[in-house]
């Protein structure tokens, strides 16, 4: 459905009503039978130090075999285990005061390293994981050497089993499942991406904390890969890498919103791609506050999928350079679909609007498209963007990482349009602190080319 132009939407605008419904039916929704098992009836220790794997997954397996329900790691405990696998109708209910902590070494994950995760579902429906408490992965073992501009990782590569700089396990885990909820938890010290869902249907996050390690890359916050109808509400995230991230590789992503949240990481708080193989459609990010982060609101479309459908409202943002070895050079807003390589496909995007957001940033807004691969109808409304420099690193930089372009010489601009067809700003306001306009004489770098459509209604600029 196309909703703009020619009607200027709400949130509340019919598009979205199959996704209010989906709140209607998670608040609704009966996860589990009325079993309730605890690990400790299973033999768990909970002393940090042996592990618990076997006893946690009888402990599972029972519940399921019960018709399902809750297994309870109670309060006091530290539970160190190796993958345990969630099954259908089993919620694990890690109280407060109770950890469970991921094993460090190769042996305690499975062969296949797409597998390689704390706590995994796969294929299952009903499962969840609630009750207050941690799942901590214990991520600073696997820092060989720390670096305030980003620390060197383990990786476990050398058995052949994978490759790269990237081996290492992620924490949560659901895998083509149905009927997720995760709430009320602490994710913690991830070594690799903290919770990930692939190919799910219905995921509920709601008030989930997570905490990753700021220097080190990789620990993403939530990635939703490949997954439809997933809503994540009143979430903490406090982590180096991206915070919430759309992905997709195997399918599109469809119906994803996010409210609520609060975020700071040192690369994107909110961010589209890169991997991009499939659509991302539908999706709705509302009252977000987003604090010294490298990157607000990010699309890196590299791989030929569309987006479209996209509402950003009620955000604050404020950016700030960091490291460049970490992707992102402070854009508030960055929307990008240069093709990774010579040889990927092209992508494109269209229908996303900008509504009542305030950004404080050391860096302009960059809206670039490609040839091929147009940005189209994009609106700005109610938006006020205030340039304030606070770092010392060059500023001179437009970053088109990963692939593509890569980093490229350029005079810094409020805001930069490249290969757009369709903006449309209204009330937005572009402001410099004057302490710092040296460099920044350029409010506004279009390529005009590439640019078609352009309607600016009260627009603004200033030196305050
Ligand atoms: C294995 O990981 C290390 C450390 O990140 C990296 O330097 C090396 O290039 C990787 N080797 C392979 C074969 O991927
Ligand atoms: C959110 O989760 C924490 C535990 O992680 C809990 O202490 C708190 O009460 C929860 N808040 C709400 C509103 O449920
Ligand atoms: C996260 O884990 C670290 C150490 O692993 C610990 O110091 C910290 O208190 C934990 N944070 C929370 C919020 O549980
Ligand atoms: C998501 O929805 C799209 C469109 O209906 C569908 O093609 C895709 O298979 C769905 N993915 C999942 C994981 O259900
Ligand atoms: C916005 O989200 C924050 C949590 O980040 C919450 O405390 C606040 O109540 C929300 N505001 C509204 C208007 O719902
Ligand atoms: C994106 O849209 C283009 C143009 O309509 C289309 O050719 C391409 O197949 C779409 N990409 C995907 C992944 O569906
Ligand atoms: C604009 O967003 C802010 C939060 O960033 C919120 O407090 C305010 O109520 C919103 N204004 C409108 C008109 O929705
Ligand atoms: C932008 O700043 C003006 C004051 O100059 C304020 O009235 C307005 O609410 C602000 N809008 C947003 C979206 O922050």
């Amino acid at each position: 459905m196309r909703w703009f132009p020619p009607k200027y939407p709400t949130i509340l605008s019919p598009m979205w009503t199959p996704l209010l419904l989906l709140l209607l039916y998670f608040a609704a929704a009966d996860h589990g039978g009325a079993t309730i098992i605890s690990v400790t009836d299973h033999g768990a220790v909970g002393d940090g130090r042996c592990y618990d794997t076997v006893a946690i997954q009888a402990a599972i397996d029972a519940c399921a075999g019960a018709g399902g329900g809750r297994v309870r790691f109670p309060a006091g405990g530290d539970y160190l285990t190796a993958t345990v696998w969630l099954r259908t109708g089993v919620v694990l209910e890690v109280e407060a005061g109770a950890r469970i902590l991921g094993g460090r070494r190769q042996c305690d994950y499975p062969a296949d390293p797409a597998r390689w995760y704390v706590v995994v579902a796969e294929g299952v429906q009903r499962v969840g994981i609630t009750g207050g408490g941690e799942i901590n992965g214990q991520g600073e073992a696997f820092v060989v050497r720390r670096d305030p501009r980003k620390n060197v990782m383990v990786s476990w590569n050398a058995t052949g089993s994978c490759r790269g700089d990237e081996c290492r396990p992620r924490l949560v885990g659901f895998i083509d499942s149905v009927d997720v909820v995760v709430s009320d938890v602490t994710l913690n010290q991830t070594a690799y991406w903290c919770l990930h869902l692939v190919r799910c249907d219905h995921t509920f996050i709601r008030n989930v904390s997570i905490y990753g390690d700021f220097d080190s890359p990789n620990n993403d916050g939530i990635d939703i890969e490949d997954s439809n109808n997933t809503f994540i509400t009143n979430c903490h995230i406090d982590t180096g890498d991206d915070a919430i991230c759309p992905k997709s590789s195997t399918g599109p992503v469809h119906n994803l919103i996010v409210t609520d949240c609060w975020i700071r990481t040192k690369s994107s708080a909110i961010k589209l791609g890169s991997a991009s193989w499939f659509d991302f459609r539908r999706l709705l990010f509302h009252n977000i506050t987003i604090v010294d982060s490298h990157r607000g609101l990010a699309m890196q479309i590299r791989d030929g999928g569309n987006v479209s459908d996209v509402v950003f409202s009620n955000i604050r943002i404020s950016t700030k350079y960091y490291d460049p070895s970490w992707w992102g050079r402070a854009e508030p807003i960055y929307i990008t679909t240069c093709p990774r390589d010579p040889g990927s496909k092209t992508g494109s995007i269209s229908d996303v609007l900008f509504m009542n957001i305030s950004a404080v940033s050391e860096n302009g807004v960059f809206l670039s498209g490609s040839p091929g691969g147009l940005i189209s109808n994009l609106k700005f409304k109610d938006i006020n963007l205030t340039y304030k420099r606070r770092t010392k690193y060059p500023s001179n930089l437009y970053d088109y990482r990963p692939g593509c372009r890569g980093m490229v010489k350029h005079q810094t601009a409020g805001m930069t349009l490249e290969h757009i067809s369709g903006l449309e700003m209204e009330n937005v306001k572009m402001r410099w602190h004057r302490s710092n306009v040296k460099g920044w004489n350029n409010p506004l770098s279009i390529t005009p080319s590439t640019v078609n459509k352009l309607s600016f209604k009260e627009w603004a600029s200033e030196i305050c």
